[in-house]
C-alpha cells in the first residue's frame, strides 16, 4: 500500500518548478545568494559551496568570509562577489534574497556570532554543516521569522535532535518529519536516499543519485544548489527537493560508472539541468 504521505519527486515536477530568465530579467532578479562558509582551516567548503550555487542558476553569489576561504574563492571563482570578513558580520555584504550558512565554517565563537548575524536577517536560510553544530548547542539561533531549511546527514541530525544515529539510520522518515515538526523548519537528510520534510506536507523522498557522491565536499555542491533555488524564489520544500534531484543527477552524469570529485558535480550541474527540463 502506498504511503500517501509519502511523494517521488519527477523530473517532470522539477521541470515545472525551475526558474527560468525571462526576456527582461537581470542578475538581481535572478537571485542573488548570500554564502557564509568557510575558515582558514576549510577553504574547499566555501567554493564547492560558490560553484554549486552558479551552476544552479543564481543571478548572483555574494560570498562573505575570512582571508584564506576568500583567496580560494577568489581564485576559483571571478564571478563571486567577495566580502572578506575581519569582524563576524553581514552588513558590508550587500543584498542578497537567500543564504547559505556553514559549509566548512568552523564553531568557534566568531562562527557562533556569524551565524547569528546571517540568521538575523529577514532573508531564507539554508543551513548546513558546521553551522548545524552551533544550531544544535544554541537553538535560539532558530528562532526567526523568516524560513529556514537545514541539510543535515543522519549524525547532524542526531544532534540536533538529540537521537541516536544508528535510530535516525532505522527510521529515517519518521526522524525527519519529526524533526521538522518539533524545530519548525523544512529539513533535508541526506544519504543514499535522501529525504524532505515539512510540516503538512508529503516527505519527498530522491533516489536520482548515486553511491559515488559518498565522497568528501559533495554535501557542500548541495547546498549551494539548494541555496540558489532558494534565492530564485522557490519554497524551502521545493528548493530542498528539487536540489537533491539535480544534485543527484548531476553525480551521476560526472560519474559516468567511475569515481568523482564534489567539483565535478557542481561542473555537471547544467548538464543535469538540461537533461531534466528537456533544454536543448
Ligand atoms: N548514495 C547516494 N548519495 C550519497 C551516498 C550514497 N551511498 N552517500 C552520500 N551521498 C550523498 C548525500 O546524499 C549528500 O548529498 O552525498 C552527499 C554527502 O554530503 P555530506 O554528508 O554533507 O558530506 P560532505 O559533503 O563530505 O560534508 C563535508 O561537512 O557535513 C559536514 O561532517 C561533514 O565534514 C563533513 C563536511
Ligand atoms: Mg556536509
Amino acid at each position: 500500500v502506498p504511503d500517501p504521505d509519502v511523494a517521488a519527486l519527477s523530473g517532470g515536477d522539477v521541470d515545472i518548478l525551475m526558474p527560468r530568465p525571462g526576456a527582461e530579467s537581470d542578475k538581481y532578479r535572478r537571485g542573488v545568494l548570500g554564502v557564509a562558509a568557510g575558515s582558514d582551516q576549510f577553504t574547499g567548503a566555501a567554493v564547492l559551496a560558490v560553484g554549486g550555487a552558479l551552476r544552479a542558476g543564481a543571478g548572483m553569489v555574494r560570498y562573505a568570509g575570512r582571508e584564506g576561504p576568500v583567496a580560494q574563492v577568489r581564485a576559483h571563482w571571478p564571478e563571486a562577489v567577495v566580502t572578506p570578513l575581519d569582524e563576524p558580520t553581514i552588513d558590508h555584504v550587500g543584498r542578497v534574497q537567500a543564504w547559505v550558512l556553514g559549509p566548512g565554517l568552523g564553531t568557534d565563537d566568531w562562527a557562533h556570532e556569524l551565524a547569528a548575524r546571517v540568521l538575523g536577517s529577514g532573508v531564507p536560510v539554508l543551513v548546513d554543516a558546521d553551522a548545524l553544530t552551533l544550531v544544535a548547542r544554541d537553538p535560539g539561533l532558530l528562532r526567526r521569522d523568516a524560513p529556514v531549511l537545514l541539510t543535515p546527514h543522519a549524525g547532524e541530525l542526531a544532534r540536533l535532535i538529540r537521537a541516536e544515529r544508528d535510530d535516525i539510520e532505522a527510521a529515517r522518515l519518521a526522524h525527519v518529519r519529526r524533526a521538522a515538526a518539533e524545530l519548525g523548519v523544512t529539513v533535508l537528510l541526506k544519504g543514499s536516499t535522501t529525504v524532505v520534510a515539512e510540516d503538512a506536507r508529503p516527505v519527498r523522498v530522491n533516489v536520482t543519485g548515486t553511491s559515488w557522491l559518498a565522497t568528501g565536499g559533495t554535501g557542500d555542491v548541495l547546498a549551494g544548489i539548494s541555496g540558489a533555488l532558494l534565492a530564485q524564489g522557490l519554497s524551502c520544500y521545493d528548493a530542498a527537493s528539487c536540489g537533491a534531484f539535480l544534485h543527484g543527477v548531476a553525480g551521476r552524469l560526472a560519474a559516468d560508472g567511475a569515481p568523482l570529485a564534489a567539483a565535478d558535480v557542481a561542473t555537471a550541474v547544467p548538464a543535469a539541468i538540461r537533461a531534466v527540463t528537456g533544454a536543448a
